[in-house]
Order: structure tokens, then sequence, then C-alpha cells
């Protein structure tokens, strides 16, 4: 249902975020396989402060999980230079580049209720910016490939993903059960970033019956 989603919104010339990890990897594979995104414009949600090399950072797992198995790529790609010299110059290219232009954000949680890489206690108003990651967060890194841990990570906003026009969240599991209930139809606060949704006019979830098991 997400790949076909993601191909439809592609067809009609959408700008989306993207997320990486294990949660979209299944969609992924089916895009890759029967999807066209070569009319979207896609930029990275967020990205690991990692060498370039490493297969745990989001860029080698979107081009890993989707890119380079794809015969039509989208037209245009943003993704974050966390090499450059000024890290903030870095992110305020990509918030001049995302400012107002999402259609789509498509997002998963983390355990601890991240979205992207807005770790708890992520002001509402956030931009684009470098943040230091929770240990759930890191622990979660080392699920996506072998190599150092991140410290840092480079992120959208949640004001960024609450600018979006349409807001997709994804989540698979019975680890994320807990979570999406709180998310959803908990109180809305900082403490869990993603219950920040819940205020968001068009929000879509796509969840499976496990993650979905306490709601
Ligand atoms: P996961 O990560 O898809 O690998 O569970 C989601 C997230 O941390 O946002």
């Amino acid at each position: 249902m997400v790949a076909d989603r993601l191909n439809d919104a592609a067809a009609g010339g959408a700008t989306m975020c993207l997320p990486t990890g294990s949660t979209p990897r299944q969609a992924y594979a089916h895009l890759a396989a029967h999807g066209d995104l070569s009319g979207s414009t896609v930029f990275l949600l967020d990205e690991f402060v990692l060498p370039d090399d490493s297969p745990a950072r989001c860029d080698s797992m979107l081009h890993r999980d989707l890119l380079n198995r794809m015969t039509h790529p989208p037209k245009r790609l943003e993704t974050w230079d966390t090499n450059a010299p000024d890290l903030a110059a870095e992110c305020a290219r990509m918030e001049d580049a995302v400012n107002g232009v999402l259609d789509v954000a498509v997002l998963g949680i983390g355990t601890n209720g991240h979205l992207g890489l807005n770790e708890p206690g992520s002001p509402v108003a956030s931009r684009s910016r470098v943040v230091e990651l929770h240990q759930s967060t890191q622990a979660a890194s080392t699920t996506y490939g072998s190599g150092p841990i991140p410290e840092l990570g480079v992120t959208f906003g949640l004001a960024d993903i609450m600018d979006a026009s349409t807001v997709w969240l994804l989540a698979t599991g019975t680890h994320k059960a807990a979570i999406i209930a709180d998310a959803l139809t908990g109180p809305i606060g900082i403490a869990i970033p993603a219950s920040v949704l819940q205020d968001h006019p068009q929000l879509e979830v796509f969840l499976d019956p496990e993650a979905a098991s306490r709601l």
C-alpha cells in the first residue's frame, strides 16, 4: 500500500521527504521493483554524522534499499553532506531547500517517539539542525550496518514535518506498539515528539497488525 501510494504521489510530481531504517524496507523493495519515482523530488529526512562509507548512514540505506534497485529514480535527490566543514551551514542549506515545499513527509517512529532524529524534548518549532542522539537511537543504528556508532545526527525539524501538506507515519512490529499507542492516543507534548502529529490536519498512519496491537 505504501509503495503504491508513493508511486502515485511521484506520478503527480510530488516533493517528498523519505525515511530510512528497517520500517520502509519492504515498501521500498516493492517500489523499486514496480515503481517510478522520476516525477518526484526526494529529500532524505535525516542523517547520521558518520564517515561517507558507513553502511549505517541513511543515504547508504536509501541507495541500498531503494535507489540502486530502481529503473526510474527521482528526478532530484537532496541528501545531507555531513562532511561539510560547517554542519550548521549544511543544515541551513537543507532548510532553505525544504522550507514549505513538502507535499508528503514520510516518517518512521523511534521506540522513544522520535520523528526523523527529533529526539524527545525537541521543540515543536524546530527546523533543520544538528542533534545529539539518544542511547536508543544509537543502539538502533547498530542494526543498520557495522562501523562506528554515531553520536550526532542532522534532521529536518518538527516544524518542517508539520509544514508538509500530508504526513504519512509508518510503523511495523510489536516493539513499536506501545509508542504508537502513546503517540496517537496519549497527551500531546515534546516528551513524545510523534504526539505532535495529532495536530496535523492531514495525517495518515500505516501500521502492521503488530504495531497496531495496542490501539
Ligand atoms: P526503524 O527506525 O524503521 O529502523 O525502526 C525508525 C526510526 O528510528 O525513526
